[in-house]
């Protein structure tokens, strides 16, 4: 992870929603993989109460690195900002895939997203579920035509779920930060109901807690795992295999 300086370049309104940052980075975050993220802090550097904004990229145009960011929030062209990154680890698919599952849960969808372009390259296909309001707001015009959307109601249902399920190769998942475990175990006992069982290399939470530092060095975004052991997600993460996590 390196503290780089960049400059935001253009500034896109997607919907009241989102917003998409155009910033010119440093060589180097050219690189970054979907499932790595930026820590971001918009100068000038002044005493302020509150950590680095987690950032996610969801693509590269014109040499510039493209993130989106919730569409409340003030951010203007020439501003410059500071970045730690890369932060985490790409997301590992697997060999052969041909079916993702993604899924938001009352949770903007933007972490997953980077990789769609790739995968619809590659001739996977992208199924999309979009359940809550908040999950519902994000302004998927701005998607590859190829992805499936699904507006799931705010439970998490939606029609021929076993179907959908089934399907699937791989899942990953965000959810609101509000009770993030709460609902990665609401999604992983709707699973269980729905198949036999859940196979590891799966079903992958997309976790996003509060990263202080970055670096595994304060400890704040440990997880519990199976059998006593931990994880941080900020080294380790953000996509943590469900089989892993202590659910029943
Ligand atoms: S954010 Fe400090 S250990 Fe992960």
């Amino acid at each position: 992870m390196r503290d780089t300086q960049a400059i935001i370049e253009r500034v896109s309104r997607l919907s009241d929603s989102v917003q998409r940052l155009h910033l010119a980075v440093d060589d180097s975050l050219l690189q970054i993989k979907p499932g790595q993220s930026l820590l971001a802090r918009v100068l000038p550097e002044r005493w302020d109460p509150y950590l680095r904004e987690q950032w996610w990229p969801v693509g590269i145009l014109e040499g510039q690195l493209v993130v989106e960011r919730p569409g409340n929030l003030g951010y203007e062209p020439g501003q410059a900002v500071s970045l730690l990154a890369p932060v985490g680890q790409p997301f590992r698919y697997k060999r052969n895939l041909r079916n993702v599952l993604l899924i938001a849960d009352h949770a903007l969808p933007i972490p997953l997203l980077m990789a769609v372009p790739a995968l619809i390259g590659n001739r996977v296909s992208v199924t999309l579920v979009l359940a809550g309001m908040e999950a519902r707001r994000y302004p998927t015009q701005v998607l590859p035509p190829e992805v499936e959307v699904i507006h799931a109601d705010d439970d998490l249902g939606w029609p021929k779920q076993v179907m959908t399920f089934g399907w699937a190769d791989q899942i990953f998942v965000v959810v609101s930060a509000d009770d993030e475990m709460g609902r990665m175990q609401r999604l992983w006992t709707r699973i269980r109901e729905l198949r036999a069982e859940i196979p590891q290399y799966y079903l992958f939470a997309v976790a996003q807690p509060i990263l202080p530092c970055g670096a595994g060095a304060c400890g704040a975004c440990l997880v519990a795992l199976r059998e006593g052991a931990v994880c941080t997600v900020c080294l380790d993460g953000p996509a943590i295999d469900m089989t892993k996590l202590p659910f029943e």
